[in-house]
């Protein structure tokens, strides 16, 4: 069994992106720029908005902070999004996720220009996907891309079953896995609530993929000898064996699952640290209008 290191690969590519931000400033260019608008003040979302920020600073990125209280009405921060929008000196705009039930998603999302939407989340965005036509591709699923290449992971006539259909996760690394693309030409199942014989299919599986939100779902009696398990779940629970007094698991049943396993990624340590930095390289190609 070989761990999937993904803490070692987020180094190489903020690394490399690094990079790429002193020869654009050498050349005289600006540097990229990413705003995060955020509202509310839910713990888990101002976490990864902090991280967000600080792995700009690191990579030597601006970056636009943007803080809204529950309160704030939709038209207030769709007249932001069309400022940013507009703004020149902005390359990429996302807004964290999940907002306050009385904002739609789907219009916040709908009005980011897609040409600065650098999570990938905007309808142009998942439909060029879906054809094969160059876009931005979420953070997670990019990252778990990145992590099949660097390890150099066959995925060419494998069979590869996803767990969850979600916008973010599920349905983009199904599309991805399936294109006619390195990493990509796998044979996929999508699996759901509603499917039937999930052991089976998972069973199947020369690489799976787990995005399914449940904890420790994926046992060994679902994994076949030899497989490459990617683990997206990410699960706080109560432990006393750590100082925090929080442990992380994922989808996967780690420790009796890794046996079985050619490949694996942990959790904490695997998918988790490639989806910043993956957010971070659609910045850096937005500022240099690589996909547009
Ligand atoms: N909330 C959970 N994941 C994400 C993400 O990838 N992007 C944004 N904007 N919000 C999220």
């Amino acid at each position: 069994m070989k761990l999937i290191d993904g803490k070692k690969i987020n180094q190489e590519v903020k690394a490399e992106i690094a990079k790429e931000v002193e020869e654009m400033v050498a050349k005289g260019l600006k540097r990229p720029n990413l705003a995060v608008i955020m509202v509310g003040e839910d713990g888990a979302s101002a976490t990864y908005v902090g991280s967000k920020i600080r792995t700009c600073k690191e990579v030597g990125f601006e970056s636009t902070d943007i803080n809204y209280p529950e309160s704030v009405t939709e038209e207030e921060i769709l007249r932001k999004i069309e400022e940013i929008n507009t703004n020149d000196e902005i390359d990429g705009l996302i807004i964290q996720l999940p907002l306050p039930k009385h904002i739609s998603e789907d219009k916040v999302i709908e009005a980011i220009d897609y040409k600065k939407d650098v999570d990938g989340f905007h309808p142009i965005n998942a439909g060029r996907l879906a054809m094969g036509l160059p876009s931005f591709l979420p953070a997670t699923p990019a990252g778990i891309i990145e992590l099949l290449a660097r390890y150099n992971i066959e995925t060419e006539g494998k069979n590869c079953v996803v767990l969850g259909r979600s916008n973010i996760v599920g349905t983009p690394i199904s599309l991805l896995m399936s294109r006619k693309a390195k990493p990509g030409n796998a044979t996929v199942t999508i699996c759901h609530s509603r499917t039937k014989n999930i052991k089976e299919i998972c069973k199947n599986a020369d690489i799976l993929i787990a995005a399914i939100g449940q904890m420790e779902f994926v046992t060994a009696d679902m994994v076949k000898e030899g497989a490459t398990v990617i683990d997206v779940g990410i699960h706080r629970v109560k432990s006393d064996q750590t100082k925090s007094g929080w442990k992380i698991k994922g989808d996967v049943k780690f420790d009796e699952v890794a046996e079985k396993c050619e490949y694996i990624t942990p959790v904490p340590g695997g998918v988790g640290p490639m989806t910043i930095i993956s957010l971070l390289k659609n910045t850096l190609l937005a500022a240099q209008n690589k996909i547009y």
